[in-house]
C-alpha cells in the first residue's frame, strides 16, 4: 500500500517542517487538499502556499481539488507539476475533456467520487484515467469517521478497471487508519490518504509504516 499523508491535519504554522517530516518518515506522496468554500464548506490553500509545500517535499504532490471551477484550478496548479491532479466528478460537466486537458499538461489525471456517487459513472472514462479517488468521508474536513461502504465500492471499481483493461490506480481518502487499511488492501486499493491518523500521532514513521500493508 502506498501512503499519501494529507497536510490538512498538519500544523500550518510549521508547514515546511511538517512536510519534510512525513517525507523522511517514508511516505510516497504528499496529498494536498484544495477547497474553494463553494463545492465544500471549507477553504484551504492556494498555489502560493502549495509552491512552498512542493519546495519542502522530496515526494511527488497529489493535488485533490474540491472546487466548482475545475479548469481554473487546474491552470493554477499545473505549473507546480504535481504527479496527480484529481477533480470531483460531481462538479464537472465535461469530465472527459478535463481529463484530456490534465494529461496534455504532462500530469496524471484522476477523478474523485463522493461517498454517494455511483461508480457506474466511471464506465466511459476509466480507460483514460490514471487514478480513481474514492471518498470515504464527505469532503471538506479532516478527522471524520470512515464510511464503511467504500470498501465494497473499491472492489466494484477494481472489477471495472480489470474488465476495461485500464491501468488506473485506486486511492481512498478519509478516515483511514491501521484498522481499516487491511480491508482496503484486499479490495484492491493502491494508495491511502491519511491526515489525522498520521499527523495526530506521536510517531509519524510508525503511523506510516502501520498503513503499508
Ligand atoms: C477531506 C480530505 C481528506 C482529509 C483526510 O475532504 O479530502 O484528504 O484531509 O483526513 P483524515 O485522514 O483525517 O480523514
Ligand atoms: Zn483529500
Amino acid at each position: 500500500m502506498k501512503v499519501a499523508p494529507s497536510i490538512l491535519s498538519a500544523d500550518f504554522g510549521r508547514l515546511s517542517e511538517e512536510v519534510k517530516a512525513v517525507c523522511d518518515a517514508g511516505c510516497d506522496y504528499i496529498h494536498v487538499d484544495v477547497m474553494d468554500g463553494h463545492f465544500v464548506p471549507n477553504m484551504t490553500i492556494g498555489p502560493v502556499v502549495v509552491e512552498s509545500v512542493a519546495k519542502a517535499s522530496s515526494k511527488p504532490l497529489d493535488v485533490h481539488l474540491m472546487v466548482l471551477n475545475n479548469t481554473f484550478f487546474v491552470d493554477l496548479f499545473a505549473p507546480l507539476k504535481p504527479e496527480f491532479i484529481t477533480f470531483h466528478l460531481e462538479s464537472e460537466y465535461h469530465p472527459h475533456r478535463l481529463i484530456q486537458k490534465i494529461k496534455s499538461l504532462g500530469i496524471k489525471a484522476a477523478v474523485s467520487l463522493n461517498p454517494n456517487t455511483i461508480e457506474q459513472n466511471l464506465e466511459y472514462i476509466i480507460k483514460d484515467l490514471d487514478m480513481v479517488l474514492l471518498m470515504s468521508v464527505n469532503p471538506g474536513f479532516g478527522g471524520q469517521k470512515f464510511i464503511e461502504s467504500v470498501t465494497e465500492k473499491a472492489k466494484r471499481v477494481k472489477d471495472l478497471i480489470l474488465r476495461k483493461n485500464s491501468s488506473a490506480l485506486i486511492e481512498v481518502d478519509g478516515g483511514v487508519n491501521d484498522k481499516n487499511v487491511k480491508d482496503l488492501k484486499e479490495a484492491g486499493v493502491d494508495i491511502v490518504v491519511a491526515g489525522s491518523f498520521i499527523y495526530k500521532s506521536d510517531d509519524y514513521k510508525k503511523a506510516i509504516e502501520s498503513l503499508k500493508v
